[in-house]
């Protein structure tokens, strides 16, 4: 029977971004994006799964499931929903939030940006126009002084190179463009924005006494392989795509070249993994065959997030946080075997020198799973979204994730 025991401290929770679960707004691009009929099951995000109400009995749910911590999202269209106009209501409520997960010993990291503008943001031009950078800057700053004291782990700005190529190269998600240069030049913008950020909430800190913060990105990293590892084009295709998704923000962001010691504008690294492709020149990605895959297709490789884990620790050297990792899974038959398999990859990544602090499982509840809507299932809670109260019940995934919880890693 082989063990598998974290270190001392280790950050076990969940996570989830605001629109995706709370509701109660609407002035954001996901759902003007969601009435032109662009998600897949044609749900919308208006109500999402109440969170934004029922906030107190999730929390007791994520300390029935043994949470230390969680990530949430606060969203910036709900603070401000005009420009320059700010709700101080907005952020009541997102502090009584934070005081009633402290209350029940559960740390916070919170995001600032999680894929949803305010409107009047994407009137403007969104992410294409270099002005965005100022307008991200005030609001962090209001909302950073209204609530920091509460903060321990910031997320500027969520998965910004999949907001940028969805967004617009691909056009998945709102404003839909697909334009190669255009994605580059917002990728850049983002991290501009992050840069600009994260010493302003080191300063607001500061001045005011409270802790030190630790702030950092969540950056989604997929594995990308070879087709074929003996076709020369093959290789040079797939490690292109490595560079352009999960290296360029990085590069920037953190103003150093791979190798060299901790630099630049991240505290920590907050990783997100789901999956891997096999690339196929120029870029045609594909599964790999032998692989069990999730209802969306993504293949179940708990070895890639391995290969992540030490490809960040050894090309960054940042201490690293796993701000996601998480499957869809209608009927939570896959999940629990998923997170026992990600969880072992990952203390192989410590036993091999990783420095590893925590991990977020995505998602804590089923939730509005962007393109494809609130039918596709990610949560360690199951949500009933026909029922009046979007009813929880906490899933058999949810139950053997607190058990590694309570046992700081796995027993059997
Ligand atoms: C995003 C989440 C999303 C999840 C599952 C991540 O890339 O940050 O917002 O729900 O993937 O697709």
């Amino acid at each position: 029977m082989e063990k598998y025991i974290f270190p001392d401290g280790f950050l076990w929770g969940s996570s989830t971004s605001a629109f995706q679960v709370e509701g109660e707004c609407t002035n954001h691009d996901f759902y003007e994006w969601a009435l032109k009929g662009r998600i897949e099951d044609n749900t919308n995000p208006a109500d999402a799964v109440y969170h934004y109400k029922k906030y107190k009995e999730d929390i007791a749910l994520l300390k029935e499931m043994n949470h230390n911590t969680a990530r949430i999202g606060i969203e910036w269209a709900r603070i401000e929903p005009e420009e320059g106009v700010f709700d101080r209501g907005a952020l009541e409520h997102y502090r009584d939030e934070l005081i009633a997960m402290h209350q029940e010993g559960i740390s916070a990291m919170v995001t600032l940006h999680h894929f949803a503008n305010p409107l009047w943001l994407s009137r403007k031009g969104g992410w294409e126009n270099l002005e965005a950078i100022k307008h991200f800057t005030r609001y962090a700053e209001f909302a950073v002084s209204s609530l920091g004291d509460l903060i321990d782990f910031y997320i500027t700005i969520n998965e910004p190179t999949v907001l940028a190529h969805q967004g617009y190269f691909e056009g998945k998600f709102p404003p839909g463009k697909k334009n190669f240069f255009l994605m580059k030049k917002v990728n850049s913008i983002l991290a501009d924005a992050h840069i600009s950020v994260y010493g302003l909430i080191h300063s607001i800190h500061k001045s005011k006494g409270w802790k030190e913060p630790k702030v950092g990105i969540a950056k989604h990293m997929r594995n990308f392989d070879p087709k074929n590892p003996d076709s020369l084009l093959d290789r040079l295709s797939s490690s292109y795509a490595s560079r352009l998704i999960n290296h360029e923000y990085l590069n920037k962001v953190l103003k150093t070249s791979p190798l060299k010691e901790r630099a630049g504008t991240l505290d920590f690294f907050g990783l997100n993994y789901y999956t891997g492709d096999l690339i196929k020149f120029p870029f045609k990605t594909y599964n790999r065959g032998e692989l069990e895959k999730n209802i969306l297709g993504w293949d179940i490789y708990p070895e890639g997030f391995y290969k992540m884990l030490m490809e960040v620790w050894n090309r960054y050297r940042l201490p690293i946080y796993v701000t996601e990792n998480g499957t869809c899974d209608e009927n939570d038959e896959l999940r629990p075997d998923f997170i026992k398999q990600h969880v072992i990859a990952m203390h192989k990544a410590i036993a091999d020198g990783a420095d590893i602090r925590g991990y977020y499982h995505w998602s804590t509840l089923d939730n509005f799973e962007l393109a494809e809507g609130l039918s596709k299932r990610f949560g360690l809670i199951h949500v009933d979204h026909e029922s009046q109260d979007k009813k929880r019940t906490i899933k058999k995934s949810g139950r053997y994730y607190a058990d590694i919880i309570k046992n700081n890693g796995i027993l059997d």
